[in-house]
């Protein structure tokens, strides 16, 4: 099966109550586990490049990789995105390099701007068969206080989704209710604005919202990172059924890497710390990549919900 775009996977994962996993990928070991997961729980896939990955890996080796997945992948769903587009050129050399799916983050500019080029990407990507994500609202930091006015400046305007979904015509939004990108999302105790999800859903029934920021920082792997020469104190993510409670509501996307980089660092730390004479790095990248299979599976199991949709 060629690679798809996410309409029919977020129909299907609107009107089921689950979500789909949208993985970063980076590398061909992190391709090949999250596909393994795939496969093996019989989920549809986003795979998600950043600018960044772009950067490391080069656009046409993760596109080949990706094509590779894909061949040996039995006709399973997955979508090839690009993760925050900061313009319209690179969202432009993504639809003409193959992805399916592009993301636009306009969410640092004022709502015109954000509106006026979202709107310029999804000319070009629906002319070109591609679907666009956009963002609304900003992400809360760790460093940030989130109090109630804090609330009202930066998470997502219901109102204003509303008339930036109308006035771009993009397929899905991503919004701020709380989360946050990395492994130190929140200082207290971890909160979600779920009025506002509930609240956005009704105003906008049947379109799918994204949810970014959402790896839960599992203690036990952040443990194994630390006791095996890591040092990453206080880190905290989104409580894993905060994130099962959104995909029962509108959101049909929930984007994770945080937690596939700890899965994988906790796996290479442990076996070098263990095996101080090994240098070959297959020893190492195969449990890691078996590391990335088993956290992937883990979420569409546990979290997402996306156990054969295919
Ligand atoms: O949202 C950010 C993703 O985790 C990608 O991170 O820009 O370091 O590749 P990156
Ligand atoms: P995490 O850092 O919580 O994994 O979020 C990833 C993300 O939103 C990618 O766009
Ligand atoms: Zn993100």
């Amino acid at each position: 099966m060629p690679l798809v775009t996410t309409t029919e996977m977020f129909e299907k994962a609107y009107k089921g109550g689950y979500a789909i996993g949208a993985f970063n990928v980076n590398n061909m070991e992190i391709v090949q586990g999250i596909v393994d997961a795939g496969k093996a729980e019989q989920s549809p896939l986003i795979l998600q490049v950043s600018a960044g990955a772009r950067k490391y890996a080069k656009h046409i080796y993760l596109v080949k990789l990706v094509e590779a997945a894909l061949q040996d992948s039995e006709d399973l769903p997955i979508a090839l995105h690009l993760d925050h587009g900061d313009s319209f050129q690179i969202c432009k050399d993504c639809i003409d390099g193959g992805f399916t799916s592009v993301m636009y983050d306009g969410s640092h500019l004022d709502f015109e701007e954000n509106i006026k080029i979202t709107k310029q990407v999804v000319d070009y990507a629906h002319a070109h068969g591609v679907v666009v994500e956009a963002e609304l609202g900003r992400l809360a930091g760790v460093e940030d206080d989130v109090n109630v006015s804090d609330k009202d400046a930066r998470f997502t305007d219901p109102e204003q989704a509303v008339e930036f979904v109308e006035r771009t015509g993009v397929d899905s939004l991503a919004i701020a209710i709380g989360t946050s990108h990395g492994a130190y999302k929140f200082k207290g105790d971890p909160y979600l604005d779920f009025d506002r999800l509930e609240k956005i859903g009704n105003l906008l029934p049947n379109f799918p919202i994204v949810l970014h920021g959402a790896s839960s920082v599992l203690p036990e792997f952040v443990k194994k990172c630390n006791e095996f020469g890591g040092n990453i104190p206080g880190a905290q993510g989104v409580p894993e059924e905060m994130l099962r409670k959104a995909a029962t509501m509108a959101v049909c996307k929930i984007n994770i890497d945080t937690d596939l980089r700890l899965a994988m660092t906790a796996s290479v730390r442990e076996f070098l710390q263990k095996n101080p004479s090994e240098f070959d790095p297959r020893k190492y990248l195969g449990p890691a990549r078996s590391a990335i299979q088993g956290m992937v599976q883990h979420k569409i199991k546990d979290v997402l919900g996306s156990s054969h949709k295919i």
